[in-house]
């Protein structure tokens, strides 16, 4: 039987597709009287940490909310300090990302961002393209009803050009017009933090997602609090709207 967590882990249901709301880094910085930019710092630490977890678990689609087009409003400073942490980010960690078989894919209004972020996040995107154990999505400028316009303007664009015609559009490929469109449904959120929200975050591929919510804050989000979100998920009666 191997060991028992051994055991434990080949009981679960592992979901395809997972995606995170990285919620509550301000908050744990502040409670060490540090300024919110630190929180970033141990939120970004702890999504290495989160990646290497969940590919051994061996979900396959690991979807992150990092910035939101919303988070273009807070201090300049606070910007620039996520915006830097990024590019430091693949810089430092770009042998370990490659180690661990990290496809990466970025998705958002990623015309917003500094070019020196845009070139990096660019560069790490192309540079990972052959690898295949997790594929690592990372939301930056991102809301889900701007993609949700964008999607329509993009299908108002081929229906002018004839490339479609209106009675081709289906919930398939409806989502071909977004940002990354060979991502599938999602399965499971989990959003630390304490809120119980989904802050304008995959509304449409969140559709018959599980929910998970846990009252701890982001960098303090542990192996164990994946399992407990896995153990939960596993006992879940997904019916997709079936009556059975
Ligand atoms: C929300 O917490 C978090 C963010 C706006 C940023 C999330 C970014 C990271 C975890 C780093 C990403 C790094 C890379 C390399 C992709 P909050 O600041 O709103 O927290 P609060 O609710 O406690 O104020």
């Amino acid at each position: 039987m191997g060991n028992p967590k051994e055991y434990k882990i080949q009981n679960l249901k592992i979901p395809d597709h997972v995606a995170i709301i990285m919620d509550g880094n301000g908050r744990w910085a502040k409670k060490r009287l540090m300024p919110r930019k630190f929180g970033h710092r141990a939120g970004a630490e702890k999504l290495r940490q989160v990646v290497r977890w969940c590919a051994d678990y061996k979900i396959k689609y690991l979807t992150v909310y990092a910035f939101s087009t919303e988070n273009w409003q807070r201090s300049k400073d606070e910007v620039n300090a996520l915006m830097n942490l990024i590019i430091e980010f693949f810089g430092k960690y770009e042998d370990e990302l490659r180690a661990e078989g990290v496809r990466l894919n970025f998705i958002g209004e990623l015309s917003d961002l500094p070019q020196k972020t845009l070139e990096v996040v660019q560069k790490a995107e192309r540079d990972s393209q052959e690898r295949n154990r997790i594929i690592l999505t990372i939301a930056l400028s991102y809301g889900s009803r701007q993609e949700i316009i964008r999607a329509c303007k993009l299908y108002g664009d081929a229906l002018q050009s004839g490339t479609m015609t209106p009675d081709q559009l289906t919930i398939d490929n409806f989502s071909d017009f977004f940002y990354a469109a060979d991502l599938p449904d999602l399965d499971l959120l989990i959003r630390p933090g304490g809120e119980q929200r989904i802050s304008n975050f995959l509304l449409w591929q969140l559709s018959y997602a599980e929910m998970y919510f846990i009252d701890k804050l982001w960098p303090d989000f542990s192996e164990d609090d994946l399992y407990q979100a896995l153990e939960e998920y596993s006992g879940r009666d997904r019916r997709f709207g079936d009556a059975r």
